[in-house]
């Protein structure tokens, strides 16, 4: 953010007498306040301008310690947090108070989330208000990210019971009609009834068998592959299925890790993404399928789950399509989720790509704005060469 976009000053500071952005002496208690291990931002009251801050928040906020006093405090706030930046100090009574998890904005524009503790005094001979600030991103990611967790393990709980007990029901229904059918299937009067009954019940059928897999609870056959072999099967199998507007890039590195996964539905799970991604460029565009081997350092904490330190092979899906809105990213492995038009989606294609990808002990994330297109990223954790071993000293 430059000076430029620096919000005017509120006009109750019009009158007020003091220059609005010039710093507060603070004598002996510089040392103290420059020492604080917290960003602490002191802002004038009438004006809301920045009159000190200390090292702590010169570092978080980047702004170099010239140009963030005499700053509004207002630019401390992402645009669409401005109005109710606004409201909140107008409207807070004097004294104590403190209000958490604010979404605050760097100078260079990144975000951050913020609890933010705020002391009216007078310093200086100045009416001031003194914000203690704590940066508690990584403790909202991770809210957000147990709270996502839940709803996918109660909706799969859910579909799973379900699922379990309608696929009993319907193998009753499929294996009655086709009884039927050996005794009436030629008879004119029955016959197309017959097939219907037939033709549903199986449709029905495989949307059960669609939502066991994102409960996981079907029954998978475990293999261990490198990566690219399995990507390559699902290449061939998606490309004859992907219309000429759309160009196809492959960018797989050589000799991608082994995966212990259910080759066919893994097959499966990238024959989702891909048709989406297709569903998402419908004026053309590119999709990009890519593989590599990536060793995370750290957890890396993303909005489901937490990715523990470690060796993966990486399959990203990548398209430049539509893309999606905060809203409808946060929901899409959700079974029933869809934005299409009934009867095209059923909304299960990712809620089974992200049972698939869980069951195998692995991970998806989507990165998405309108747009912008889509990455859906799978990380899939390395087998070492002798895991398959282990079966030897089994029964
Ligand atoms: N690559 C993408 N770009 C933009 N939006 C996407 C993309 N992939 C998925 N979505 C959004 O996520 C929703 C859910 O996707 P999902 O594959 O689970 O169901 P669906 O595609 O709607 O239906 P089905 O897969 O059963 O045909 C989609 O309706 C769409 O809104
Ligand atoms: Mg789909």
């Amino acid at each position: 953010m430059t000076p430029d976009h620096q919000e005017p000053e509120p006009s109750q500071a019009s009158d007020a007498p003091e220059a609005p952005g010039a710093p507060v002496a603070l004598g002996r208690y510089r040392q103290i306040y420059e020492g604080v291990a917290l960003p602490v931002v002191m802002i004038d009251a009438e004006s809301w301008r920045v009159v000190a801050v200390n090292q702590a928040a010169v570092t978080q906020y980047g702004y170099p310690r010239d140009e963030f006093v005499g700053l509004s405090a207002l630019n401390l706030r992402p645009p669409e947090g401005k109005a109710e930046a606004r409201k909140v100090l107008v409207e807070m009574p004097h004294g104590f108070w403190k209000t958490t998890a604010v979404k605050h904005c760097r100078k260079d524009g990144s975000l951050l989330m913020v609890d933010v503790w705020s002391q009216d005094t007078v310093v200086d001979g100045r009416a001031v208000r003194v914000a203690t600030i704590s940066d508690v991103t990584e403790r909202v990611q991770l809210q957000h990210e147990l709270q996502q967790a839940q709803k996918m393990e109660a909706v799969g709980r859910l579909a799973g019971g379900i699922a379990h007990d309608f696929n009993n029901a319907l193998t009753s229904i499929i294996a009655n009609a086709e009884l039927l059918q050996g005794s009436f299937g030629d008879d004119p009067a029955w016959s197309t009834e017959l097939a219907d009954i037939l033709d549903y019940a199986e449709r029905a059928a495989e949307l059960t068998r669609q939502l066991l897999a994102f409960s996981r609870r079907r029954v998978v056959s475990v293999e261990v592959v490198p990566l690219n072999d399995v990507v390559l099967r699902a290449e061939a199998l998606v490309r004859p299925a992907i219309a000429e507007h759309i160009a196809i890039e492959s960018r797989m590195a050589v000799g991608t890790w082994s995966v212990r996964v259910d080759p066919t539905q893994l097959e499966q799970a990238i024959f989702n993404l891909t048709m989406n991604a297709q569903d998402a460029m419908p004026g053309g565009g590119t999709l990009i399928v890519a593989t590599r081997n990536v060793s995370l350092g750290r957890d890396a904490i993303t909005d489901r789950s937490t990715i523990p330190a470690g060796d993966y092979a990486e399959l990203t899906i990548c398209d430049t399509g539509i893309g999606m809105d905060d809203l409808t990213r946060d929901r899409v492995f959700e079974p029933f989720f869809t934005t299409k038009p009934p009867p095209e989606g059923t909304g299960l294609g990712l809620s089974m790509a992200y049972g698939i990808v869980r069951q195998c002990g692995g991970y998806i994330t989507v990165d998405s704005a309108v747009g912008q297109g889509a990455t859906f990223r799978i990380l899939l954790p390395r087998v070492g060469r002798s895991a398959p071993l282990t079966h030897l000293h089994g029964d």
